[in-house]
């Protein structure tokens, strides 16, 4: 097993529109960004994910990019950048980039180019397809809504775009934009940043037929578009692209990258991190996030489910055991496109602060490199937005849009839904203090504040040393101090279990015992044979426990953790 420094890293992740505004218009900036540091230094983090900075209309929040090498109006400037980076790097933090390059803005200067004619040189860095019968070449609907292709008038075609029509696919199969894509990338290396997270990378390419058609996508909403995504997936060159960037690029640099792959298999993940003949260092996987949607629905993330525990248990355990020794992954509960986890999966009412220390304890001791999304070392929670004219995020306003307006859901239902999973709940401004606007911004905030933000906030929680904050900072440190921690083998115990989630991770004679109970009942819990009778000491729990620990049988509170490091090995 090689000791890369990127396994033994944990990682924040800052959405820079709402993380800290330093000049008063009500945007969070690169400025606002530079003077937080300490925030993350007392924290423990390693590296820092920024999602994008760059030029950007903001039709997805920077995820649509027009100029690839310059920052996002809002944000200020590459001077901006250049003192946050070397502010950073100061504190021994490294800095990962968004890389989004499935797609650009429409407003970038290729795309503007290629619209004009069919033999602009630029065209063809782009997706386009002769209408069919007349209509869209095929059936897909684009992720936030609406048909994947849009027509373009002055070439008398079509052109695919899997997000919103302002973010048109790249086409991967030009070795002109791979070109272009490893030059930019070089670019920001030269800088000096540390690596790449990259946006839907399993999607570059495409499922072309013999003839350069791309096929329709199973009916599953007669009468309807349908989800294209199953096809553009983890598409036929896509390890083949991945491998030229890591030999063109990644390979010259020791630097971390992780890419966002929905829909990846284990076989996938194993395949694109080994670590032998991979090209990443780790994937976002997405199959834990679908387990609270009913599987198969048309309407996807928004058909909500309860989530039953055994089913997190036995996805969990798939990849932690898949990925042993052979490639690696990421660990998240949360970003900017899900909901903060302990409204999700814990109580962010009664037991806001036990439950969110739960969820950080399960998810640190695993297997993987740890991500901790702005906020969510606060214990910070879902939005009670009042109505669809407070939301912001693109996704969530057209999902409704449409639902409402042209299937005719439920809209009681349909805002429901967007108030449990929308993205808009992650993206409410980090609650610094008490002070207005929770110390976010002097000026109006382009969304709103959470009210809960008197009560949960990084002042308090600093202040406090029983606060999740700490609790997190504990858990990171952690980290650092034991190996079986980074490298131990992960087993599931009790897989049947409702309500109590239980694993181990062994190395070299020591296991660590993991024991979360993830309901506000007392269930007991008992040791697990091999470990009997073992020396057994808590390294960490969310309530407290009487000193000494021994091995000995005992009953959970409500969202009760503990971490034992026991001599002797459990499996
Ligand atoms: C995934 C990103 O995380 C999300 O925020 C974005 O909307 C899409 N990719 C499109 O870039």
């Amino acid at each position: 097993m090689s000791e890369a420094w990127w396994k033994r890293s944990v990682v924040y992740q800052i959405y820079p529109r709402s993380f800290c505004d330093s000049n008063g218009d009500g945007i969070g900036d690169l400025a606002g960004i530079t003077a937080r540091l300490d925030h993350l230094q007392q924290l423990g983090v390693d590296v820092v994910w920024l999602s994008p900075v760059y030029k950007s209309p903001n039709d997805d929040n920077g995820y649509d990019i027009s100029d690839y090498r310059d920052i996002m109006d809002e944000f200020g400037t590459m001077a901006d950048f250049d003192v946050m980076l070397a502010a950073m790097h100061e504190r021994g933090l490294k800095l990962m980039m968004d890389l989004v390059v499935n797609h650009t803005s429409d407003e970038h200067a290729w795309f503007q180019q290629a619209r004009r004619s069919r033999d602009n040189p630029y065209h063809d860095y782009y997706i386009w397809r002769e209408p069919k019968d007349g209509r869209e070449p095929n059936n897909w609907e684009a992720a936030f809504s609406g048909s994947a292709w849009e027509w373009n008038e002055a070439t008398g075609e079509y052109y695919l775009h899997m997000f919103s029509r302002k973010q048109p696919d790249l086409n991967w199969e030009n070795p002109k934009v791979r070109a272009e894509v490893f030059e930019m990338m070089q670019f920001w290396l030269a800088k000096g940043v540390d690596g790449f997270r990259m946006d839907v990378i399993n999607m570059i390419s495409k499922p072309y037929r013999a003839d350069g058609s791309l096929p329709d996508a199973p009916v599953v909403r007669p009468g309807f578009l349908q989800p294209g995504f199953g096809l553009v997936t983890n598409g036929p060159r896509l390890l083949e692209f991945l491998r030229e960037m890591k030999q063109q690029v990644l390979s010259h640099h020791d630097g971390i990258t992780v890419g966002e792959a929905p829909l990846a298999t284990i076989t996938q993940g194993v395949e694109i991190t080994h670590e032998d003949s991979g090209a990443l260092n780790m994937l976002f996987q997405f199959e834990h996030m679908e387990l609270d949607s009913v599987a198969g629905h048309p309407n996807g993330k928004w058909a909500l489910k309860a989530l039953d525990l055994r089913d997190l248990k036995a996805t969990m355990s798939r990849w932690q055991d898949a990925l042993h020794g052979r490639g690696w992954n990421s660990l998240y509960l949360g970003n900017h496109d899900q909901p903060r986890p302990v409204s999700r999966f814990g109580d962010d009412e009664r037991w806001r602060v036990e439950s969110a220390k739960m969820l950080g304890t399960w998810l640190h001791m695993m297997q993987g490199t740890p991500y901790v999304y702005q906020g969510e070392e606060l214990g910070m929670t879902n939005m009670p937005f009042a109505s669809v004219d407070d939301l912001r995020d693109i996704e969530s306003i057209n999902v409704y849009q449409v639902a409402v307006g042209e299937r005719g859901e439920d809209p009681a239902q349909v805002f429901a839904a967007i108030l449990a999973k929308g993205r808009d709940n992650a993206r409410t401004p980090v609650q610094w203090d008490a002070t207005p606007n929770a110390g976010f911004s002097s000026g109006r905030p382009w969304i709103a504040v959470n009210p809960n933000c008197s009560d949960v906030n990084a002042a308090q929680a600093l202040a406090d040393p029983d606060s999740v904050f700490h609790h997190y900072r504990r858990l990171i440190e952690l980290r650092r101090r034991h190996p079986v921690i980074v490298h131990g083998r992960h087993a599931l115990l009790l897989p049947d279990d409702p309500q109590v989630y239980a694993y181990t991770r062994t190395l070299g004679g020591q296991t660590l015992l993991v024991v979360c109970n993830f309901g506000d009942q007392s269930p007991s819990f008992s040791w697990p044979a091999p470990l009997r009778g073992s020396r057994a000491s808590l390294l960490i729990a969310n309530l407290a426990v009487a000193e000494p620990a021994v091995a000995a049988d005992f009953t959970l509170r409500p969202y009760e953790a503990r971490v034992y490091l026991c001599q002797g090995e459990a499996s």
